[in-house]
C-alpha cells in the first residue's frame, strides 16, 4: 500500500497532496515541504491494537467556585476581561499595528503590579531602553513591572518558570521563535508553535498571559486568527487612525460575556479610560441637523448612544456610490431595497454615504431603522425630532421587529437628555417615564409619521 504523505505550507498553512515549488495558497516559493510527525497520527494510520489508559471521568454536579479575580483598576478594560484577570489564562490582544496595544499593555502591567501582581513584560519588538522611555511618559515607572527584551521562547519560558510571575505580557506573538520550528519568526507555523507552548505553559504553571498580535493585512494568514482556538479570550483592539477613540473588544471570552467593550481615548499621555462612551459618540447636537440620527444601541451589557449621520446628492456617476464607515455595506444596500421596494422611496441616480460618528463600529441589526431614518432625512433634507433616539430592526418585507433590552436602551437615552424614542412595536409597560416612546409596525408607518410621505 502507498505511504500517505502530506504536505503543508509553512507561510500560509495550506495543505497539499504532493510536492511543488511554489504555493497555490499564497503565492510564495519553496516553502511546501512533507508534513513529518503527522504520519503516524489519526487519519494516517490506525492506532493499532496497543490500548491506552484510561482517563478520569467525573459528572456535571461536581461543584467548582467561580475562578478568582485579579482587577487591574483600569475598569474599562476589567470589564472587557469578564471582571477582572483569571489566573493561568490565555488572552489574545489584536488590532493593527500602531493602534496602541503597546501602550494598553503596559499601562495595564503597570496597574497589575501597583496592585500587587508580579508581572513580567516581554518586548520583541522594541528595546528595554525604548519601553522605559514609554514608561517615563506615561509616568509608570512607579509601578514594579520587570522587562525584558527576548524574542527566544525557549529563554523566555525558563526565565517565566525560575520567576514565576502572575501575569506575563508577550509583545508581540509574530517576533516569538521557537529553535525546534525550521521557519522565520512570523511564518504560520512559528506563531502557532509559540502561542501553543505559551498557552500549555500558562496552564501547566498558573501563569496567565497576554499575546499581542498584529493583524496583517494579507488577510490575517499569518495574524491573530491561527491562535484564536488556543486563548480562552479574545480581545480586538479598534478605532480609526484619525481618531482618537479605541475600542477594546471582547469577540471571545470563557469566563464573561464576548462582545463587551471598553471604550479609551488616546492622549498625549497614554490611553485614557472613557467611562461614558455615549456621551462621546455623539456630536454636537445643538442644531437638528438633516441626515443626522442618534441610536441608542448595546454593546455586550451596556448601553450606547451614537450618532448616525447620512448624506444623499445627485450622482454625476452612472453607477451611483454607496459608501459605508462603520456599519456593513450589505445591510446598507439591503435596507435601500426596502426602501424602494415596498416605501416606494428610490434611491437610484443618488450618491449615498454613511458614516457612524467617532469611529465606533455597529455591528447590531437594531440600527436599521436608525439607518433608515438617517438616510431619509437626508433625501428629504428634513430634520428628525430633536432629542429622540431611534432603534428597530427591519425585514426585507417592511416589517419593523423590536430590539432586546430597550428599557436599557430609553434609560440611556433618559439619562443623556434624550425625550423622544421611535422604536418597533412589541414593547408593554416600561419604567422610563421621562421618555415620549412612539412605536410602529412597519417602515411605511414610519415614513408617513415622520416625514409626512408615502
Ligand atoms: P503602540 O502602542 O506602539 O501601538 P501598537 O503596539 O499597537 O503597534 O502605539 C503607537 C501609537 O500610539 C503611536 O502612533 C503614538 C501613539 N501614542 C500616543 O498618541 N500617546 C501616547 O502616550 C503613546 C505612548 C502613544
Ligand atoms: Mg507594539
Amino acid at each position: 500500500m502507498a505511504k500517505n504523505r502530506s504536505y503543508s505550507c509553512s507561510s500560509c498553512g495550506t495543505s497539499f497532496n504532493k510536492w511543488s515549488g511554489r504555493c497555490d495558497g499564497c503565492g510564495e516559493w519553496n516553502t511546501i515541504s512533507e508534513d513529518v510527525g503527522l504520519s503516524s497520527g489519526p487519519g494516517n494510520k490506525s492506532l493499532g491494537s496497543k490500548r491506552g489508559t484510561t482517563t478520569s471521568l467525573t459528572d456535571l454536579r461536581t461543584k467548582e467556585t467561580p475562578p478568582p479575580r485579579t482587577q487591574s483598576n483600569m475598569s474599562e478594560f476589567d470589564r472587557v476581561l469578564g471582571g477582572g484577570l483569571v489566573p493561568a489564562s490565555a488572552i489574545l490582544v489584536g488590532g493593527d499595528p500602531g493602534i496602541g496595544k503597546s501602550t494598553l499593555l503596559l499601562q495595564a502591567a503597570a496597574q497589575f503590579a501597583r496592585g500587587g501582581l508580579k508581572t513580567i513584560y516581554v518586548s520583541g519588538e522594541e528595546s528595554s531602553a525604548q519601553v522605559r522611555m514609554r514608561a517615563q511618559r506615561l509616568e509608570l515607572t512607579d509601578a514594579s513591572v520587570q522587562l525584558t527584551a527576548e524574542t527566544n521562547l525557549r529563554d523566555i519560558l525558563t526565565t517565566l518558570e525560575v520567576e514565576a510571575p502572575g501575569l506575563a505580557i508577550i509583545d508581540s506573538i509574530q517576533t516569538m521563535w521557537l529553535d525546534t520550528v525550521d521557519s522565520a519568526p512570523g511564518s504560520i507555523s512559528q506563531v502557532r508553535a509559540a502561542a501553543h507552548e505559551l498557552t500549555t505553559f500558562a496552564k501547566r504553571k498558573g501563569i496567565s498571559v497576554v499575546l499581542v498580535g498584529h493583524v496583517t493585512k494579507e488577510g490575517q494568514i499569518a495574524g491573530p486568527r491561527v491562535v484564536e482556538h488556543m486563548v480562552d479570550t479574545v480581545l480586538y483592539f479598534e478605532g480609526e487612525r484619525g481618531h482618537q477613540f479605541r475600542i477594546l473588544r471582547a469577540v471571545k471570552n470563557r469566563f464573561g460575556p464576548a462582545d463587551e467593550i471598553g471604550v479609551f481615548e488616546m492622549t498625549g499621555s497614554g490611553l485614557a479610560e472613557v467611562a461614558n462612551p455615549s456621551a462621546l459618540f455623539l456630536g454636537d447636537r445643538s442644531t437638528p441637523t438633516p441626515g443626522s440620527v442618534v441610536f441608542a444601541g448595546i454593546e455586550g451589557t451596556r448601553p450606547v448612544l451614537c450618532e448616525l449621520q447620512a448624506l444623499v446628492a445627485p450622482s454625476p456617476h452612472s453607477q451611483p456610490r454607496r459608501t459605508v464607515v462603520g456599519w456593513d455595506g450589505g445591510r446598507l444596500a439591503m435596507i435601500l431595497a426596502v426602501l424602494e421596494a415596498r416605501c416606494g422611496i428610490p434611491f437610484a441616480g443618488l450618491d449615498v454615504y454613511l458614516n457612524v460618528a467617532g469611529g465606533m463600529k455597529i455591528t447590531e441589526p437594531a440600527a436599521d431603522l436608525a439607518v433608515a431614518a438617517a438616510l431619509l432625512s437626508a433625501r428629504e433634507d428634513s430634520a428628525l425630532p430633536p432629542d429622540t433616539v431611534v432603534f428597530g430592526e427591519i425585514s426585507l418585507s417592511g416589517a419593523l421587529r423590536s430590539a432586546p433590552q430597550t428599557e436599557n436602551r430609553l434609560k440611556e437615552a433618559q439619562k443623556l437628555g434624550f425625550t423622544g424614542a421611535i422604536a418597533a412595536k412589541g414593547n408593554k409597560e416600561l419604567g422610563v417615564s421621562k421618555i415620549k416612546l412612539c412605536q410602529m409596525s412597519n417602515l411605511i408607518e414610519f415614513v408617513g409619521e415622520i416625514f409626512g410621505a408615502g
